[in-house]
């Protein structure tokens, strides 16, 4: 699938203008994104970033990593997805980014999303549903999130997300309505965010192939 996601990653960058700041998301995907945004940094501003993996990469490359409140809003969002269904609606935080992914994705006007074909679903859920949790509400939101749902919550272990907290991942979803899906778990209290992506989906998604689907 690496090639796939390359191809995906570098359609992206038709959708980069001059002068602009780009918000840029986390993941393998996005990793061949920065690369290929790599060959044109003289052209754009700088980025904003979505987690420190991606910062990292960026700064490797010399591309200027600049701070959303510094910015305001944003022309461009580029970052993958675990599951895209055919409105455009995600599941992310398969690389428990989440939150800051969430929060670029409401500051841009275009958010391109970019994934390799088995990405695509028909309805969302069958990638277990990442939510971050502050650590104190684990078992509470876990217990609620079971009752609201009837999917399975199991903490992923080990892992502590940028912002500090912990990711439930729930199994076992059909997600038949996933924006009444996420505001509901949105009101349970101790949830920093879903990652569904459903009130704020993507305006575009390219598909990675030979040659790439923008749909
Ligand atoms: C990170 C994400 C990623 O976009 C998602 O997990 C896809 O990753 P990859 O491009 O490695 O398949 O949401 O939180």
């Amino acid at each position: 699938m690496s090639e796939a996601k390359r191809l995906a990653g570098e359609k992206a960058i038709e959708y980069v203008e001059d002068g602009m700041i780009v918000g840029v998301g986390t993941g393998s995907t996005v990793a061949y994104f920065i690369d290929a945004l790599a060959a044109i940094k003289d052209r754009i501003k700088g980025a904003v970033s979505s987690s420190d993996q991606s910062t990292a990469r960026l700064k490797q490359h010399g591309i200027e990593v600049l701070d959303l409140n510094a910015t305001g809003p944003l022309s461009l969002y580029v970052d993958g997805a675990d599951e895209c269904d055919p409105h455009k609606r995600l599941i992310k935080g398969g690389g428990a980014a989440l939150t800051r992914e969430k929060i670029i994705a409401e500051a841009s006007r275009t958010f391109v999303c970019i994934v390799d074909p088995s990405k695509q679903v028909d309805v969302l859920g069958r990638f277990p549903l990442p939510i971050e949790v502050i650590p104190m509400a684990r078992s509470l939101v876990a217990r609620e999130v079971l009752a609201q749902t009837g999917g399975q919550p199991v903490w992923r272990e080990g892992v502590v997300t940028d912002n500090g907290n912990l990711v439930l991942d729930i199994h076992n979803l059909s997600i038949t309505d996933p924006k009444g899906m996420e505001t509901a778990l949105n009101q349970i209290p101790g949830v920093v965010s879903v990652g569904l992506f459903a009130r704020r989906g993507a305006d575009v998604v390219i598909v990675g192939g030979e040659p790439p689907r923008v749909l």
